[in-house]
């Protein structure tokens, strides 16, 4: 039996005239998307965009029928790039991976060599998939913000959607660096989840100021946005001068509203973050995060769900409910 033959599990999302739909199928990879790269893949994971795109509840999807699944970890098994050889332990992410291309949903995956980094050394898969691409977004917009002026002595930094995965890591990796944080979250419950993260306080959302004038107390110097909406427009208002937001996701909507009076009279730098990058960028960052960027608290941001297991976690995941990075177990190929 030859490598095209043998047959794997894959979480299929297609569209019909009656809608959009998702399911387990059995594909081989005679049927994967071309590519230099071809990963056994170990872990996937369901980010807020995967969610969206099974449920059909954001048009995310560009090519049906998609394998779902924006990242995943596993083991080189053939490549036409000189980069990688069979045996490497890598990460695949972002660009067309899971949206215009099968994803990651599935025991094989075939990638262009730009979608594709090396773990950095000693990371396990599953430690590569925690972070995936939340934790190299998080890493990312520091990495951007501190080129911004953010610094540890300069006030508060707020992570809004904290127990989210994107701000999970973000308040790891902010707290390990010396910063003071605030975590902002729907589930004040999740409270002690947080602390051990390393956040200083603790807020409910509905703890945030309200106040809706151009200018707010000024609060925080730096804030990790992944809710965009009426919450990154009560931001605009309440950062110090020279403060910086990285604006990196859309989970409380997509549209804003703000003045002009926080950036030409407080300078607030307001950064876009984008995780379809370059291999360049790519490898800094990746590099960042085995090395001076390297998260401590993995362990605790991973909740492990069998493959079969997924279209109830993506649910969690559309529904607000999940905490931390809920990681999808491919490898053992069962649903
Ligand atoms: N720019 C990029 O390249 C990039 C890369 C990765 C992710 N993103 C975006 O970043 C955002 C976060 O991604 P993620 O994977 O970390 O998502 P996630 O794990 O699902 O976390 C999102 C968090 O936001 C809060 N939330 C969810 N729905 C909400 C709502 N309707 N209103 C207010 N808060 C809500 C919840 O936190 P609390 O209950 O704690 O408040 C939730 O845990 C998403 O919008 C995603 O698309 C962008």
């Amino acid at each position: 039996m030859s490598a095209s033959d043998i047959s794997f599990l894959a979480y299929l999302i297609s569209s019909s005239p009656a809608g959009l739909s998702a399911d387990f199928t059995t594909l081989t990879e005679a049927d994967l998307d071309p590519g230099d790269v071809t990963v056994r893949v170990q872990y996937a994971s369901i980010n807020f965009k995967d969610a969206l795109a099974a449920t059909g509840k954001g048009k995310i999807i560009r090519r049906f029928p998609c394998v779902g699944g924006i990242d995943a970890t596993g083991v080189v098994e053939s490549s036409g790039a000189p980069k990688f050889k069979p045996g490497d332990a890598v990460i695949v992410h972002s660009h067309g991976f899971g949206v215009s291309h099968h994803g990651g949903y599935a025991a094989r995956a075939r990638v262009p060599a730009a979608w594709v980094n090396r773990l950095p050394p000693g990371m396990s898969a599953l430690e590569g998939i925690t972070l995936g691409v939340a934790g190299y977004t998080a890493a990312l917009a520091i990495d951007l913000m501190e080129l911004n002026g953010l610094a540890p002595d300069k006030g508060k930094v707020v992570v809004n959607g904290a127990t989210g995965g994107v701000a999970s890591v973000s308040i790891d990796l902010l707290a390990q660096r010396g910063y003071h944080v605030v975590a902002v979250t729907g589930k004040p419950a999740e409270a002690d989840y947080l602390r051990k993260l390393g956040a200083s306080e603790v807020l409910a959302s509905a703890e945030m100021p309200a106040g809706n004038k151009p200018l707010e107390t000024a609060l925080w110097q730096g804030a990790v946005d992944s809710l965009g909406g009426a919450p990154l427009g009560a931001l605009t208002r309440s950062m110090q001068k020279d403060g910086v937001i990285g604006s990196i996701g859309n989970a409380a909507g997509l549209d804003f509203s703000a003045s002009v009076m926080p950036f030409i009279l407080r300078g607030v730098r307001l950064i876009g973050v984008n995780s379809d990058n370059d291999p360049e960028l790519r490898d800094r960052i990746w590099k960042r995060l085995g090395s001076d960027m390297r998260p401590k608290h993995l362990a605790q941001i991973a909740r492990v769900i069998p493959f079969g297991e997924l279209p109830r976690a993506i649910e969690a995941v559309v529904a607000g409910k999940a905490r931390g990075r809920a990681v999808i177990d491919v490898g053992s190929d069962k649903a």
